[in-house]
């Protein structure tokens, strides 16, 4: 008899979860059936009263029943809940399942790339990095750096003015006067920058180029130092096994001065494409710095030496980068940008 009851109950409360539509619904017949006071709940409260031996087999048919239309009630309850998803989606929600977007991030420019590593390793040096303004007065571009006035480098025809006064730097050698000046020795700096000339763009030539200057001041420092200092960097940027040679020159804020050549990253100095076959590239202008400099900013010369350095960055890049020409690094091509 109790077998007929259960089964009743199991046929009516499979219908009833088969048609009903919604989550509400389906908590209803959870009540109806399996809640407090639901049916399956006031037989297994009867079984107490039942025969002894048929108390087991009505408990263990009943708690069958209990289980079957839980699993019963899930599977609509999961089944609905898909829909839901389904139907949110179609309604214009979000599609988890899409490939994500592809993010395009920027990269950075190769004189960036050139001048972090170039910095770096000043850095590991004991350099501290200092910058300056593009626009300059020409006392410190020119006069505290020991250039005259009739210097043609001062002409019109090779430096952008603003006033008469101001130009548009054409050296960062102009922040190692503004250096001095504001601080006391011992110094050791590089300044990076952009500077302008005079010129035509071509594949060698840019009115506007990036150099990086150096400068160290403090007591007994020589054209050894000097020669250190600039085979370690050097040494660091293309490799162990890097030589560099100076030539005389002649800048007007150094004495001696000399120009340098560093023997060629790519051949070793056998003599290559690189290297128009020297098997040596010129890379920068040094020397010591002129006393007349430093009287001008304030140091004794009697009491403290010190050497300086510039380097045109651009080139640094086009060896590094095997790039044939300055005009690159400006027309932001993103044909070109986008390979580094
Ligand atoms: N300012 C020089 C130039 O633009 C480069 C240079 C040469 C800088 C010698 C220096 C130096 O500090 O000592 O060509």
């Amino acid at each position: 008899m109790i077998n007929d009851r259960l089964k009743k109950i199991e046929t009516e409360a499979k219908t009833c979860i088969d048609q009903a539509d919604n989550l509400q619904e389906l908590e209803m017949i959870k009540i109806k059936y399996l809640g407090r006071k639901g049916e399956i709940t006031s037989i297994l409260r009867s079984v107490g009263s039942a025969d002894a031996e048929l108390r087991p087999v009505i408990g263990n048919l009943t708690n069958q029943v209990k289980i079957r239309i839980e699993e019963l009630l899930n599977q609509k309850i999961s089944m609905l809940e898909d829909h839901a998803f389904e139907d949110s989606l179609r309604q214009g929600g979000l599609d988890v399942t899409l490939p994500g977007k592809e993010f395009k991030t920027g990269t950075r420019h190769p004189m960036r790339i050139t001048l972090d590593e170039i910095k770096e390793i000043f850095l590991s040096m004991g350099f501290r990095v200092v910058g300056g303004p593009e626009i300059e007065w020409d006392v410190y571009n020119f006069d505290m750096l020991n250039i005259p006035k009739d210097h043609p480098a001062r002409n019109q025809g090779d430096t952008f003015y603003i006033t008469d006064r101001l130009t548009l730097r054409t050296q960062t050698s102009s922040i190692q006067v503004r250096h001095m000046l504001l601080h006391k020795p011992p110094i050791r700096i590089v300044a990076p920058g952009r500077v302008y000339r005079v010129d035509e763009m071509d594949s060698t030539h840019s009115p506007m180029f990036h150099q990086l200057e150096g400068l160290v001041i403090d007591k007994g420092v020589t054209l050894g130092n000097l020669k250190y200092t600039l085979e370690t960097f050097f040494n660091a940027l293309y490799g162990d096994g890097t030589k560099i040679r100076f030539r005389p020159h002649h800048f007007q804020f150094t004495e001696p001065s000399a120009e340098v050549d560093v023997s060629c990253f790519s051949c070793g100095g056998k003599g290559c494409g690189i290297c128009h076959q020297e098997g040596w590239i010129e890379s920068l202008g040094c020397g010591m710095v002129h006393p007349n400099v430093l009287s001008m900013c304030n140091i004794n010369p009697d009491e403290y030496s010190g050497f300086a350095f510039g380097m045109g960055l651009e080139r640094m890049a086009m060896h590094k980068f095997k790039i044939d020409s300055l005009k690159h690094f400006f027309e932001n091509d993103i044909r070109f940008l986008n390979q580094f």
